[in-house]
Formats: C-alpha cells, sequence, structure tokens
C-alpha cells in the first residue's frame, strides 16, 4: 500500500454568491445561515457568503456569517474598487478566518468593450486592489475574469502582478463558460510553468456549465495542478450553473486512481447539504442528477438489480451511503411525538422555532392521518412551508373548487388577514387558474405565473405533490413552494406565499396581523 501522501485540494464553495445569482434563487438572511450551518458541517475550506456592495441585505448576510460560522474560511467579493473592498473588509471582519476576493475582468473583450482600459491600467488596477485589500485583510483572493479568453501570456503577467502585490489565492475563471479540458487544462499548466512567482499562492480554477463542462473543465485544471476548485451545490450558479461540488468531490474521490488527491470534504453529508440548498432556493434537482439526485442509485433494470443483489460493484462505483442516503428513508410514523420530528429535522440541518414546530408538527399529524407512511422528504417539505416567513400576512383559512368535464372550474376561498376574514370566488380554465384568480380578487394584486413544477415529495400514490412557483408582479419576481396531498391547495398555498413574500419585500415592517 501507497504510503504517499496525497496533495489536497480545497474546496471553495460558493453557494451563497454565485449560487444565489441563478435566477431564481435568490435566498433570505436565515436561509443563508441555515446554509452556511450545513456548508460547515460538510467541512468546505472556503464560503463564499455574498457581495457585500450589492446591497444593504447582502452586506448584513455575509456579516452574519462571518460572525456565527466557524471552522472555513469566510470570504466576499468585491470588484477592484476602494468602495467595494473597503464594504468587503468591513463585512467579513466578524469571521474567524476572512478573506476578501477581488477580480477584475483581463480579456480583450472586457478590456475593451466593458472597462475601456488598455493592459497596462488593467495591471495597476489589479494591483491597487490588491494591496488596498491586503492592508484590510490578511488573506486576499484575486480572480481574473473572463481568465479562460485572456490571452495566456497576459493572464500570467496579472498573475505575477497580484501575487506580488500580496495575494494569497489566484482565481482563473471560466467565466462564460467557454472552455474544454484540454485547451484549459492547457492554460492551467502554461500559468504553473510561466509564472515565477506561482508557488507562493493557491491556484483556483472558477468554471461555468454553459457548455456542461464546467466538472470536466475543474478536473482536467486539478490533473494539471490547480490547487482549489470553487464550485457550488447542485451546480447552481449564474445561468447554466457552476461546477457542481457534489459531482468533483464524488469523482476525485472515486477517481482517485486518475487524480490521486484529496479533499476535506465529509461526503456523508453531500445528500444532505444538496436537498437543503434545494429546498431553500426552490431549485428542483432533477431525478437523474449525478451523485444526489433521486434516481443515482435507482436500479431499474431487472438484469441490474440482478447483477446488484450478486454483487454490489457489478453495476454501482459508489455506495449510496458514501454521499449520506441512508438504506431506509422511512423515519416516522402517526404516534411519532413533537420531540421526534424535532429530533428528526436537526438531523436534516432544519432548527425551527418552538412557533414554527408546533405548527409542523400539527401537520406532519394530519398528513399521518392521510398518508401510511411519512418519508424524510415528507417531514422536509412541511419544515420548509413553515419556515417561510412571508408566509403570515395573509393565511388560508378554506379553499373549495369545483371542476370536472362538464363544470366551469370554480374557486371559492377565505383567506385571514389581520384576525379579518375575507371571502370571494373566481372562475378559470381550471381548478388552480381558478384558485390562483380568487387570490389576485381577496389580496388585489395581479400576479403574472412565471414558471409552475410539480413534484411527487415521495413515491405512492398518496404522495404529497410539491408546487414550485415563479410569479411576477409588476417589477418583482419572486418563487416559492408548498406541498400538500391535494395539489390545487399546495398550487394556491405556493402562490399566496409569493404574494405574501413580495407584500414584505415591498414593505419590510410588514409582520403577520399587520
Ligand atoms: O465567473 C466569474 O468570473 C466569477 C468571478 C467573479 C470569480 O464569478
Ligand atoms: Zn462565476
Amino acid at each position: 500500500m501507497s504510503t504517499e501522501k496525497k496533495r489536497k485540494i480545497l474546496i471553495f464553495d460558493t453557494t451563497l454568491r454565485d449560487g444565489e445569482q441563478c435566477p431564481g434563487a435568490s435566498m433570505r438572511l436565515r436561509e443563508k445561515i441555515e446554509i452556511a450551518k450545513q456548508l460547515a458541517r460538510l467541512k468546505v475550506d472556503v464560503i463564499e457568503a455574498g457581495f457585500p456592495v450589492a446591497s444593504p441585505d447582502d452586506f448584513r448576510s455575509v456579516r452574519t456569517v462571518a460572525e456565527e460560522i466557524k471552522g472555513p474560511v469566510i470570504c466576499d467579493l468585491s470588484r477592484c474598487t476602494t468602495k467595494d473592498i473597503e464594504r468587503c473588509a468591513e463585512a467579513v471582519a466578524p469571521a474567524g478566518k476572512p478573506r476578501i476576493h477581488t477580480f477584475l475582468a483581463t480579456s480583450k473583450i472586457h478590456r475593451e468593450f466593458k472597462l475601456k482600459k488598455d493592459k497596462a491600467e488593467i495591471v495597476k488596477m489589479a494591483v491597487s486592489g490588491v494591496t488596498l485589500a491586503r492592508k484590510l485583510c490578511a488573506d486576499v483572493e484575486f480572480s481574473a475574469e473572463d481568465a479562460s479568453r485572456t490571452e495566456p501570456e497576459f493572464l500570467a503577467e496579472v498573475v505575477r502582478a497580484v501575487i506580488d502585490a500580496g495575494a494569497l489565492t489566484v482565481n482563473i475563471p471560466d467565466t462564460v463558460g467557454y472552455g474544454v479540458p484540454t485547451q484549459f487544462g492547457d492554460l492551467i499548466s502554461y500559468l504553473l510553468e510561466n509564472t515565477p512567482n506561482i508557488g507562493q499562492v493557491v491556484l483556483n480554477v472558477h468554471c461555468h456549465n454553459d457548455l456542461g463542462l464546467a466538472v470536466a473543465n475543474s478536473l482536467e485544471a486539478v490533473r494539471r495542478g490547480a490547487g482549489g476548485v470553487e464550485c457550488t451545490i447542485n451546480g447552481l450558479g449564474e445561468r447554466a450553473g457552476n461546477c457542481a461540488l457534489e459531482e468533483l468531490v464524488m469523482a476525485l474521490r472515486t477517481r482517485h486512481d486518475v487524480y490521486n488527491v484529496e479533499t476535506g470534504i465529509d461526503a456523508r453529508e453531500l445528500f444532505k447539504t444538496s436537498r437543503l440548498v434545494s429546498r431553500l432556493t426552490g431549485m428542483v434537482v432533477q431525478r437523474n442528477k449525478a451523485i444526489v439526485g433521486a434516481n443515482s442509485f435507482a436500479h431499474e433494470a431487472g438484469i441490474h438489480q440482478d447483477g446488484i443483489l450478486k454483487e454490489r460493484t457489478t453495476y454501482e462505483i459508489m455506495r449510496p451511503e458514501d454521499v449520506g442516503i441512508e438504506g431506509s428513508e422511512l423515519v416516522l410514523g402517526k404516534h411519532s411525538g413533537r420531540h421526534a420530528v424535532r429530533e428528526r429535522l436537526g438531523r436534516m440541518g432544519f432548527k425551527l422555532t418552538d412557533e414554527e414546530l408546533d405548527r409542523a408538527y400539527q401537520r406532519f399529524v394530519d398528513l399521518a392521518d392521510k398518508k401510511k407512511v411519512i418519508y424524510d422528504d415528507d417531514i422536509l417539505a412541511i419544515a420548509r412551508d413553515e419556515m417561510d416567513d412571508a408566509s403570515g400576512v395573509y393565511e388560508m383559512d378554506y379553499l373549495h373548487v369545483a371542476t370536472g368535464t362538464a363544470t366551469v372550474p370554480t374557486a371559492t376561498l377565505r383567506l385571514r388577514k389581520s384576525g379579518k376574514i375575507i371571502q370571494d370566488a373566481a372562475c378559470g380554465d381550471g381548478p388552480v387558474d381558478a384558485a390562483l384568480k380568487s387570490i389576485d380578487r381577496i389580496t388585489g394584486m395581479q400576479g403574472r405565473l412565471m414558471e409552475y413544477a410539480i413534484q411527487a415529495v415521495t413515491v405512492g400514490q398518496d404522495a404529497m405533490g410539491e408546487v414550485s412557483i415563479r410569479v411576477a408582479f409588476g417589477d418583482d419576481t419572486v418563487n416559492a413552494r408548498a406541498a400538500s396531498t391535494d395539489i390545487v391547495k399546495a398550487s394556491a398555498m405556493a402562490y399566496l406565499n409569493c404574494v405574501n413574500r413580495v407584500l414584505v419585500l415591498r414593505d419590510p415592517g410588514r409582520k403577520k396581523g399587520r
């Protein structure tokens, strides 16, 4: 057996920053903190918590993550400007291990059309940004935006200059997902061979998935000598997303014969993290997604099942338990108490207030009356609904729908607001449309449905349906989800959550009953 020490690849998670740039995936403070805590349990090396200059809310979330999360380096992003860098330093200051991450575009296209600066000016701006950041924080990272489309000689010049200015990590992003493995790998090899001071820093890569190659490009970069990979849970991120953390980590681990490296990730937390991020962002994980999709360990073909029963490795290259998918998902039954529900949620990374737990437990009891077995996913769906802090402006009191092949679909709805009951009814081209229109009539809101998806939470005909929707109210677009064994009710609840959310967004002081 080889005793050779493996090279450690640092895992930099940017779910809370680049991941949040994914259309429809915006998160609120409490959700970001839940995710950051889970990322710490997953043992990522760095958490990129946000872009503080973007808004006071972004600043507050970075600051809260910096205050509350122990273990990983906490970093935040800034353009190469004094204002951005100072704001970053302020936000990240409370962290045990703070880092400022500053970036500047280096490619010809960005220099000429976006920045209108020549090469010398770019080098000067990058150096002064890193110099200022180093005065404010001991750990500084520099990213050369659009590095994969930058002339390699110029990129090496910038990298050399920012290292001299004090950067400790240099990141090579494939910002537009243009790279392909051989070429992107060649760029990494070129930088390692042609930047004299490169040995003083960790060389990161940050690949986008526009051509579906983010993981492949990152793996090739690691093989060529990159020391860190920037990635997101479930591959969330701008446009087609970023390198998926779970895929990268399991590829490095499963094919250690090729890569011969290790990460500090606790892979048994991967599935739980993926589920948490999916629930809190409203971004559904496709069933056939590698590593964490519902089908990733399901063997359908008889010949495969037969092989698995005889010898698991015939068709399985990883074990479900390696990524934290436990053998049996069945958790609780009709007679389980409030404490058991709280305990189970805690193990899945959810911490509810007493009031939320009371409501979640009541729904659990109601569900246990309707469904024979209750799975983790059922409990998660309920917890997610109850944690929705906008859910209380309007509350649903009663919904009745009439529909059928020879009936005009009609919904009668009663909502409660400030203890007052308001009732109305509407017709629609189907029961969901009728229910949503009756919400519009009562609340006076006019939502435009941008996306609507429904997914069974678990297997079985008695499964809850979880509705995820995205609704535009004028210039504000929000998303929400809700689950119920009655899919019309789930649709109406999800839509009502969107109404509540936009009301709170427009008037943050607005609380339940006001
Ligand atoms: O894709 C990109 O270039 C980025 C940088 C800001 C790191 O996200
Ligand atoms: Zn990016």
